[in-house]
């Protein structure tokens, strides 16, 4: 199916969206309008179909067995690094560490280099807008060695005022982190102008792509990170397979995250030396599962190429700001021009709980509430916002749906 598609200069949403069996299902009485695709995306059916195949055809541990399973499990499984290491174009597969998510990657990284590295009276500086999980690791950390967090502060926008954080860099700031694309607005950060500025004071830069990787090339070499992460569920997925990448001068001189089989070289009562990269980082049995799926999940976001799901997305998004600028008292939080299919907005007198909870109602799934990052709201005087978020597989139908079921929110609610 995915073959007639390739020939079409543009994405042929109806066929795509045969692909994945979840969208043809109904919601209270309503076709499913799924826009809630920043949290986690749909799954086609190659994926599902990919998880089957593996329990039914080849479930084994990996790398310790030698029959035929086991090779089997272990082939596909490091096919995924290969893929990934593709995908995102890092220089090396040994820079490429599977986690359970971005979380795990940012917490991984701050529990191994950040204890080796930061010491007190040390800064770290992270932005305005960053998800929790880009917070909260870096001040346990700063707690623990007393650091401190800088944060990059941001305009009406939601855009990061990069004089500002030029101005925060000094030689105490070891350690720059921030996101890619903001999960709560769509803002495109200039990470690439952010990395330079960090390495010419010696800081190293991790760089949040969990809501990039699935909107945007990733080359990992040309915006010159020293680490990225991402989670694959936001990829069309499953849950529990992310990736960590470093530069291999860092993974390889930072001490493992958790102990345990396959992270070893030898074990003794006496010592233990630790395996080479990138297995220092992989401990225990891994979500072997999910993580060979997570190549079916590239490898079909690759097929259909990027750039057309960018192109329709952005359509979307174009389309969805125009009608929703258009619905008297709704404000979009979040309007730089660099954007990703990602929509704020707050209507007057309305909480946005009861506008999500009566979209739902009519089949639309939306994202309610602060989107895991207060500090954010915060800046906007706002407890939250509605989200709608776009994926390949999203329809103008369904924002008119959206529009629609917002003018009957404020007809029922103002
Ligand atoms: C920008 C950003 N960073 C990090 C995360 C955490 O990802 P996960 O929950 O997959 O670990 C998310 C999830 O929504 C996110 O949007």
């Amino acid at each position: 199916m995915i073959k007639s598609i390739d020939i079409q200069q543009e994405l042929d949403v109806y066929a795509i969206r045969q692909q994945f069996p979840i969208l043809s299902r109904e919601v209270k009485d309503n076709p499913l309008v799924y826009l809630d695709n920043a949290a986690t995306s749909q799954k086609p059916q190659v994926v599902i179909d990919a998880l089957v195949n593996y329990y039914s055809g080849y479930n084994a541990n990996i790398h310790r067995g030698i029959h035929t399973l086991a090779e089997e499990a272990t082939a596909a499984f490091e096919a995924t690094r290969d893929t990934v290491k593709q995908f995102i174009n890092a220089s090396s597969r040994e820079e490429i560490i599977f986690t359970r998510g971005t979380t795990e990657s940012i917490n991984l990284v701050a529990n191994t280099w950040g204890r080796q590295n930061i010491k007190a009276g040390d800064e770290i500086i992270i932005s305005s807008m960053e998800h929790h999980s880009n917070i909260v690791p870096w001040q346990m950390l700063c707690e623990e060695k007393s650091a401190t967090i800088k944060v990059i502060p941001i305009n009406d926008k939601g855009e990061l005022l990069m004089d500002e954080y030029f101005r925060l860099l000094n030689p105490k700031v070891k350690l720059v982190s921030v996101m890619h694309v903001s999960n709560a607005l769509g803002v495109i950060n200039p990470v690439e102008d952010i990395i330079n500025a960090a390495h010419k004071i010696g800081a190293v830069v991790f760089i949040d792509g969990a809501q990039s990787t699935v909107h945007l090339d990733i080359d990992v070499q040309k915006m010159n990170a020293d680490f990225f992460a991402f989670s694959g569920h936001k990829l069309y997925g499953p849950t529990g397979a992310g990736v960590l990448y470093g530069k291999r001068y860092l993974l390889e001189a930072m001490p493992p995250f958790q102990g345990g089989g396959e992270m070893i070289k030898e074990v003794s009562f006496g010592k233990t030396t630790y395996a080479d990269l990138p297995y220092k980082f992989e401990a225990g049995t891994p979500n072997i599962a999910d993580i060979i799926v997570l190549k079916t999940a590239i490898d079909f976001v690759n097929k259909i190429g990027k750039q057309k799901i960018r192109d329709h997305e952005h359509a979307l998004l174009k389309y969805a700001t125009a009608e929703l600028e258009k619905i008297p008292g709704l404000k979009i939080i979040g309007n730089s021009k660099d954007k990703v299919s990602v929509i704020s907005f707050v209507i007057d007198k309305i909480h946005a709980q009861d506008i999500g909870i009566l979209l739902d109602n009519r089949g639309i799934a939306v994202r309610t509430g602060h989107h895991c990052a207060q500090p954010l709201m915060q800046c906007f005087n706002i407890a939250g916002t509605t989200r709608a978020s776009f994926a390949m597989y999203n329809t103008m139908e369904e924002v008119d749906a959206l529009v629609t079921g917002l003018h009957k929110v404020i007809k029922m609610l103002v």
